[in-house]
């Protein structure tokens, strides 16, 4: 058995750049020695959205920063490492690219193995990392920019039940705020503004609940949204607070009740391949919403399941999911050489169809 095995992650997908320390301890307890994750919401907030280039240019200034900082933070010397791991896709490719370069740099300076993650695959073994959770469990990744259902099975093996076919829930929380004038990101806004609404004044759809799949679909909430705004600016001319109130609790009351039953169906998938202990965990920024948080707890208690939400800094992007998923295959023995190549796309499950609204080049993740 390995006794202890220590790795340096790089996280620089999307808009946060991250580098983290992390053990794994008599062959099985991980241990976060360090986790630094810079933020870039304030280069982006004037834009409405992740500008790529201005994303790609602050990656590359921070994460020579972010990596000392890892190192140090641990009391880790690079001596001290076995491999480094490193987000090699899907993502913003000029993120990604930085990423790759830099752990590529680290490994051929000090001939450290390297290893390229998925950075979903990073997201979707965080319950192990966390919570020790043992394969087979079901995993719903909710984000700004996914969703899907999983069944893990390795740090290699994953079907996906279903997705999104269009945009993502936290996407859909951001552009509700947008439209109703509130702080981003919208997530947090809208379920704040939220908490004093009547979730049933308006009526929102739930879409695809008619057909008996997996999938989701959240781009027609927004145009639902949309329309409901301008009715009322309309009429009165204006929205009150308790009209922003209540819109925001009818779309929140939407996304939960469609969550719950798709998480009902996959969950039915799931408890087909028998596992012992089954588990539903949630990743993703998306997973720190309460209500949606308690109605997945409600139907996990329906159907005899446990329910699995690791801490939030640990849901939204970091770079110890990435250390970590890489101790998982450096054990199962996936190394990667200096060709190495930054993936914009990379389905997590290659099987199972792209989804549908997942672009001219297939599925991205
Ligand atoms: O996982 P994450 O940090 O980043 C990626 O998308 O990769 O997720 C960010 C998303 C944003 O869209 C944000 O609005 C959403 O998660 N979010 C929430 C909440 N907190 C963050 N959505 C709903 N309710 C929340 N409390
Ligand atoms: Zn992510």
């Amino acid at each position: 058995m390995i006794e202890s095995l220590t790795v340096l992650g790089l996280e620089s997908s999307c808009d946060d750049t991250a580098a983290a320390v992390v053990r794994l301890v008599d062959g099985s307890t991980p241990q976060i020695l360090s986790s630094v994750v810079f933020g870039q919401s304030e280069l982006h907030s004037a834009f409405g959205g992740v500008v790529p280039e201005i994303a790609a240019r602050a990656h590359a200034e921070k994460l020579d920063v972010s990596v000392r900082q890892a190192l140090d933070q641990a009391c880790v010397g690079l001596d001290e490492l076995d491999a480094v791991a490193v987000t090699a896709g899907p993502g913003l490719i000029g993120g990604v690219m930085s990423g790759v370069m830099c752990a590529k740099g680290i490994a051929s300076a000090t001939g450290l193995p390297l290893i390229g993650v998925n950075h979903l695959a990073g997201h979707a073994l965080t319950p192990r990392l966390t919570d020790r959770v043992g394969y087979p469990y079901l995993m719903l990744l909710v984000s700004g920019g996914h969703c899907q259902y999983l069944i893990v099975h390795g740090p290699q093996a994953f079907t996906r039940l279903g997705g999104t076919i269009d945009d993502a829930p936290g996407e859909a929380f951001d552009k509700t705020a947008r439209l109703l004038g509130l702080p981003q990101p919208g997530g947090p806004s809208v379920e704040v503004e939220g908490r004093l609404g009547d979730p049933k004044r308006f009526r929102f759809p739930r879409p695809l609940l008619d057909r008996p799949d997996c999938n989701l679909s959240f781009s027609g909430l927004k145009t639902a949204l949309m329309r409901l705004r301008d009715q009322l600016v309309a009429e009165q001319g204006g929205l009150t607070r308790q009209d922003r109130a209540d819109l925001c609790a009818g779309f929140q009351a939407a996304i939960v009740d469609t969550l719950a039953e798709k998480t009902r169906r996959a969950m039915k998938i799931y408890l087909e391949e028998t596992p012992d202990t089954p588990v539903l965990a949630v990743a993703g920024g998306v997973a720190a919403n309460a209500s949606i948080r308690s109605a997945l707890e409600e139907v996990c208690g329906e159907m005899g399941i446990g329910f699995v939400a690791p801490p939030l800094r640990l849901c939204t992007d970091n770079a110890a999911m990435i250390a970590y998923a890489g101790i998982e295959l450096f054990l199962a023995g996936a190394h990667d050489s200096m060709t190495l190549s930054a993936r914009p796309r990379w389905p997590l499950d290659q099987n199972s169809p792209a989804l549908l609204g997942s672009g001219k080049k297939g599925a991205k993740a």
